[in-house]
């Protein structure tokens, strides 16, 4: 029944029409197009689309709220959606900086420019006054400078990721204001300084990723309040101190990667009988002997205590451990026979310790 009114002509007619008139608000146009222009992409021609005056229309990564018909968000996520197959595959690149007249977008609530390697510059300060903002997600560019002082002001931000960048400075000590905050990726940066000794107020925080940065001072022992917390990534910084015996009471904590860091004093007996099923501690510079507190609750696809200074036996619990995937004790000053359970181990796991003995290195 449309049929014989949509014809090519009449579509033709009704377009023009329609984007002759449709008009976003001319505040979020302006502001999109200084954002545009402060950025350059020739690639995959993704700027090609933002043209007209329609930016809620069909302009590419630009969504707009459906009543209020204002800019709700950008999402620029270099990758597999903008490369045709028929290519052969080269990374995408966009070069220039985030305009601050972003920040005119007062509606925002995702902003996510990630993977795209050459965008520098700063995170525009104002940033922090779009205060819709839930997602800001600029993994993978080269943006430098600090995070904004003020970012605790986005109380209804749930996703920070900054990872893989060059952001210098500290972890704002107002970050710890933003409790709504899951996922926290900070990986891979030049961040230094300490983590916020009131981390534990991040009450929502599921995943957080530290790694990689030159972070220094001691684990704060407030993070096992984070109760939903089931990812937490130090490893790769400066941190000193012992491990704080409380992370070892976390219900859901799965994973804990400290590796590679300064880290001082015993293992807590608790961290081994928790509910983690992952846990590297390599390269630190822990010592005394491995708890004896292994039990049946106990399942690990991965323990590395690798290069650490451990010394005395190889605890006789670890036996009733239920699972123990990968396991790695090697560098250390361990002393003893291994448990018949690890013969099959590769020998790696146990090598350049005082006098291991037994299976799956030499007889005792
Ligand atoms: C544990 O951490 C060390 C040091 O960062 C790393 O070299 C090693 O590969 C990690 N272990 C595993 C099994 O991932």
């Amino acid at each position: 029944m449309a049929g014989i009114w949509f014809t090519p002509l009449t579509l033709l007619l009704l377009l023009a029409f329609s984007s002759a008139v449709r008009s976003c608000s001319p505040s979020d146009l302006a502001a999109l197009l200084h954002f545009k222009s402060a950025l350059h992409e020739s690639r995959n021609g993704i700027f090609n689309s933002w043209t007209g005056t329609d930016c809620c229309g069909n302009w590419l990564g630009v969504s707009c709220d459906r009543d209020s018909r204002r800019v709700a968000e950008i999402s620029l996520r270099a990758g597999p959606v903008y490369t045709t197959f028929e290519k052969p595959y080269r990374p995408d690149y966009m070069s220039g900086y985030i305009s601050p007249e972003i920040c005119k977008l007062t509606h925002l609530s995702t902003l996510i420019i990630s993977d795209w390697q050459g965008i520098s510059g700063e995170i525009p300060r104002c940033i922090s006054s779009l205060s819709f903002l839930r997602i800001i997600d600029l993994t993978g560019n080269r943006i430098s400078g600090t995070l904004p002082a003020d970012i605790g002001k986005l109380r209804y931000l749930s996703l920070l990721s900054a990872a893989d960048n060059l952001i210098t400075g500290e972890i704002p000590a107002t970050l710890t204001s933003l409790t709504g905050l899951t996922h926290l990726d900070l990986r891979n940066n030049k961040i230094r300084g300490p983590i916020p000794q009131n981390m534990g107020q991040l009450q929502m925080l599921s995943r957080a990723f530290l790694s990689g940065n030159q972070i220094t001072g001691s684990i704060p022992g407030s993070i096992c309040h984070i109760y939903r917390l089931v990812d937490l990534d130090l490893s790769n910084n400066h941190l000193s101190g012992p491990i704080p015996e409380s992370l070892g009471r976390m219900s859901v904590l799965s994973t804990l990667k400290l590796d590679n860091n300064r880290l001082s004093g015993s293992i807590p007996g608790r961290l081994l009988a928790s509910g983690i099923n992952e846990l590297n501690l390599s390269h630190n510079m822990l010592e005394g002997i491995i708890p004896d507190a292994f039990g049946a609750s106990c399942y690990f696809t991965l323990l590395d205590l690798s290069y650490n200074n451990l010394k005395g036996p190889i605890p006789k619990s670890m036996s009733s451990a239920s699972y123990i995937g990968y396991v790695d004790f090697s560098h250390n000053h361990l002393c003893g026979p291994i448990p018949n359970s690890y013969g099959n181990t590769d020998a790696s796991s146990f090598a350049y310790n005082d006098c291991l003995c037994g299976k799956p290195l030499k007889a005792c």
